[in-house]
């Protein structure tokens, strides 16, 4: 929860409804460790209070080019000098087209035009109503300033506080967190393809029990997000688990390791790195009944035969190799005991360059966890941290190992 210390954000406020969700953007950007200073036009202050923003910013808000307090008197300098990125969170039709026309008559566009455009970017969280939104003047200034440097962080679709429903909401305070965060991560893996198995699988012996694990798919979701953060493309082949699904991750769900398999090899096709996270249940029942197994009042335990569930990690491998091989496969290996002897049999065993190994118990269902890194040449441990920054580690270390392939391949 320290996504965003040492970063210094203008959050611009312009005159929209959305501006109560402000609000909650502003607690979850402080939250985050970010100070936040908030700048609101004439039109925000009739949605929304100054006060309450100064209360959730810890600091005064400003509102007008002729603030007195600014020694210099040039708010307008002194606000964007200081800022790693100016959000607009709600940002109006009106206030896009003075962007637009680069209009400074009030501070935020003022600010916003006097920004130093390659150390401060400028966020944009549109908000309108669905007519306005889809209007061709907005959409060719959602274009012009995309081509001006600005960079638009979407909206949402749904109900409007004018009653209509379709697009044109301001994204929801998590999501243009979330947005905000990401934003700030190095792109490391931009323009690749990434897959990623997470959660347990579910192997049904009737249509009531079956077998499973304690795997949260905690981890997984994580590394998803962070490649999701790092500019990757992400689909995220997920088993039974109830996490929320990373934003701009793609989700396939499934129960069974059959499952898993077939809708990864669809999504290997494509791929560039294959992250196995999921921990698949080795065996499934040979028989699914039909209906519930029910006790026969003889005392005696049914007999259930299991058959072994395909290995999807070595099967994709298997599949990288005999093609190209610009496939990137990384294995996870759970253990309870003698973490490094067993995964270096894993390693060789599933045929893969790289395997992540943790101890089982202590990993399952927790935020956090500790990892280590095995390759051919030895291993290296990334200390207990968060998921999610382990997640970060793991991507920016593979980022490294396919520049590094690609080196080779390319000297070869
Ligand atoms: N894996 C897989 N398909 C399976 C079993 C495992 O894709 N049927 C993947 C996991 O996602 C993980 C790696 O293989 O990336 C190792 O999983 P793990 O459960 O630790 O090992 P197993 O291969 O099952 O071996 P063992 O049961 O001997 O520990």
């Amino acid at each position: 929860m320290n996504d965003l210390a040492g970063k210094h954000i203008v959050l611009g406020l312009t005159g929209g409804i959305a501006c109560y969700k402000a609000a909650q953007l502003c607690r979850g950007l402080v939250k985050e460790g970010a100070t936040v200073q908030v700048v609101m036009t004439e039109g925000a202050e009739q949605f929304i209070t100054a006060v309450t923003m100064q209360a959730l910013s810890n600091r005064p808000v400003y509102t007008s080019q002729w603030d007195a307090r600014e020694p210099n008197g040039m708010p307008h300098i002194n606000l964007s000098r200081e800022a790693d990125a100016i959000l607009i969170a709600p940002c109006s039709a009106d206030f896009m087209a003075r962007l637009v026309q680069g209009r400074s008559d009030e501070l935020l566009s003022l600010l916003c035009l006097a920004r130093p455009r390659d150390t401060v970017p400028l966020l944009i969280a549109p908000a309108m109503n669905r007519e306005m939104w889809a209007h061709p003047a907005t959409q060719r200034n959602m274009a012009q300033l995309a081509a001006d440097g600005a960079t638009l962080l979407g909206v949402g679709s749904g109900w409007q506080a004018c009653g209509e429903t379709g697009d044109g909401r301001m994204l929801e305070p998590d999501q243009l967190l979330h947005d905000t965060i990401a934003f700030f991560q190095p792109k490391l893996l931009a323009g690749k393809r990434v897959l990623i198995t997470a959660g347990p699988t579910f192997e049904a012996l009737d249509p009531i029990r079956g077998i499973t694990n304690h795997s949260s798919g905690k981890m997984g979701f994580a590394i998803a997000r962070a490649a999701q953060e790092a500019g990757a493309e992400v689909a995220l082949v997920a088993g039974p688990v109830a996490l929320a699904t990373p934003r701009g991750v793609r989700r396939i769900d499934v129960q069974s390791a059959r499952q898993m398999l077939q809708a990864t090899e669809a999504q290997a096709q494509s791929a560039h790195v294959f992250i196995a996270t999921a921990a698949v249940a080795d065996w499934r029942p040979a028989e699914q009944a039909g209906q519930k197994i029910k006790k026969d009042g003889s005392g005696d335990a049914p007999t259930i035969r299991f058959v072994e569930n395909p290995d999807i990690l070595a099967t994709i491998a298997r599949g990288a190799r005999a093609t190209s091989g610009a496939l990137f496969c990384v294995g996870f290996a759970a253990e309870s005991h003698d973490l490094l002897a067993h995964a270096k049999a894993k390693l060789a065993r599933k045929g893969i360059p790289l395997l992540v190994g943790n101890i089982g118990p202590a990993a399952f269902g927790q935020d956090d966890n500790q990892l280590l890194l095995l390759d051919a040449h030895g291993a290296r441990e990334l200390p207990r941290a968060s998921k999610l920054e382990l997640a970060r580690q793991l991507v920016a270390d593979i980022a490294r190992r396919i520049g590094a392939q690609r080196q080779q391949h390319a000297s070869a």
